[in-house]
């Protein structure tokens, strides 16, 4: 399919499921419990409409947005997405080397298919790190350490996983580590030739950022061995401090819904947080990230940078969210999908698609910037 008939991100994740065996696909799109979360995710972007004010000059309209020091040219980057290697062979470094290019944040998982020191070789400027944490954390403490070696921004550390997601998908389609060959889904591999082939060249994906520790958890050996790392269900306020002394450039807490956690990030000494609820991942019963957004804004926005994920799959989405109080957006799925369905065309496509609605967006509402959005160009909040 031509690419100029992807339309939506909806149409590239219709195309990546064409091409990506079903045990890749699932484990990228689906969700914990119900999966009711991610539904509701984009019904809270559905529920903000905008306000369209016209007789003003929008010649000019500009997208920019600096966080940290550094200015962006779009105001959406790419979210942390673990094992990427499963969806499509070298992932990771298709989305480093299209953020690098055209100069947008690339947040890279602890449980990335890539090392932290080949993604910032890639992407030098634009790489932040996202990390994990458990109580006893030599492991993580020394990724820290490699990640500031390496040269990475910003670090970003993951709060919402103190027990493991159940996610029914996975467990129904038996991903497990090692993936286990059963006849349905080496038929399933069969039918998709070019995963295959570029599966078949990379290699198995690997949790690389383990390599130097353990193996079994580098090499998948066993599933329990990987979610072991990403755990963190002693993650207290003061291990955070311990992480806050261990790094000294921009640190954001991801996973933040509530005002109460925001306080605690602030207390820690955090630069920000990241309004998310892992895109749905965690539990199917939790608010929408943009139902959450203003009140954590309103909260500590003053005082912290306010970032906004989960749910973000159109240019008008973008808006809404600056409208709300934040001051940066990712997207993980939305990004991934375009890799699945177009490969190293696919994070270009993607950016392309919420440049493009984003630019209509802020014609429309009557704002020359991106950084000048606020409440006054929303109609109605939910
Ligand atoms: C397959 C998958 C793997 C993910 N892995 C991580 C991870 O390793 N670390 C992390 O902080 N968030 C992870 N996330 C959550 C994303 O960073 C982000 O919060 C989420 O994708 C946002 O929702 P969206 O997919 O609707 O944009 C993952 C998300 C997906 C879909």
């Amino acid at each position: 399919m031509k690419a100029d008939r992807l339309l939506t991100i909806d149409d590239l994740r219709t195309l990546a499921k064409k091409r990506v065996p079903k045990l890749g696909f699932d484990y990228l799109d689906g969700g914990a419990g119900s999966e009711a979360n991610i539904q509701r995710n984009q019904d809270g972007f559905a529920a903000v409409t905008l306000k369209p004010e016209y007789l003003r000059d929008m010649t000019v309209r500009d997208q920019s947005v600096t966080v940290f020091g550094h200015t962006y040219d779009a105001p959406i980057g790419v979210a942390p997405v673990g094992l990427t290697g499963v969806v499509w062979p070298g992932t990771d470094r298709m989305l480093a080397t299209m953020a690098a290019r055209r100069n947008v944040p690339y947040v890279l998982s602890a449980v990335s298919s890539t090392s932290i020191e080949d993604i910032a070789a890639i992407a030098p400027e634009h790489a932040w790190f996202q990390i994990y944490m458990k109580q006893e954390a030599e492991i993580s403490f020394d990724m820290i350490r490699r990640a500031k070696d390496a040269g990475m921004k910003v670090l970003v550390v993951t709060v919402d996983i103190p027990v493991s997601a159940k996610r029914h998908r996975d467990i129904r389609n038996g991903f497990t580590l090692p993936f286990k060959m059963r006849p349905d889904i080496l038929f399933d591999i069969a039918c998709k030739p070019r995963w295959a082939l570029a599966t078949l060249r990379a290699g198995k994906p690997r949790f690389e950022n383990f390599a130097p520790y353990t193996k079994d958890v580098a090499d998948g050996v066993s599933l329990s061995a990987a979610q072991a790392v990403v755990i963190s269900p002693a993650l207290s306020e003061d291990l955070m401090k311990r992480i806050r002394d261990a790094w000294d450039g921009p640190m954001l807490i991801k996973g933040v819904l509530s005002t109460g956690s925001a306080e605690a990030a602030k207390r820690i000494g955090a630069d920000g947080v990241i309004v998310s609820n892992h895109g749905g991942r965690q539990h199917d019963s939790f608010p929408s990230s943009i139902e959450a957004l203003p009140a954590i804004a309103e909260a500590v926005g003053k005082d912290m940078t306010v970032m906004l994920d989960s749910g973000v799959r159109t240019g008008g989405d973008v808006v809404k969210a600056y409208c709300l109080g934040a001051d940066y957006v990712f997207s993980g799925r939305s990004f991934v999908f375009g890799v699945g369905a177009l490969q190293e065309q696919g994070g270009d496509h993607v950016l392309d698609l919420f440049s493009d609605e984003v630019d209509r967006t802020l014609a429309q509402v009557g704002c020359n910037r991106v950084t000048d959005l606020g409440l006054e160009y929303v109609w109605r909040k939910n």
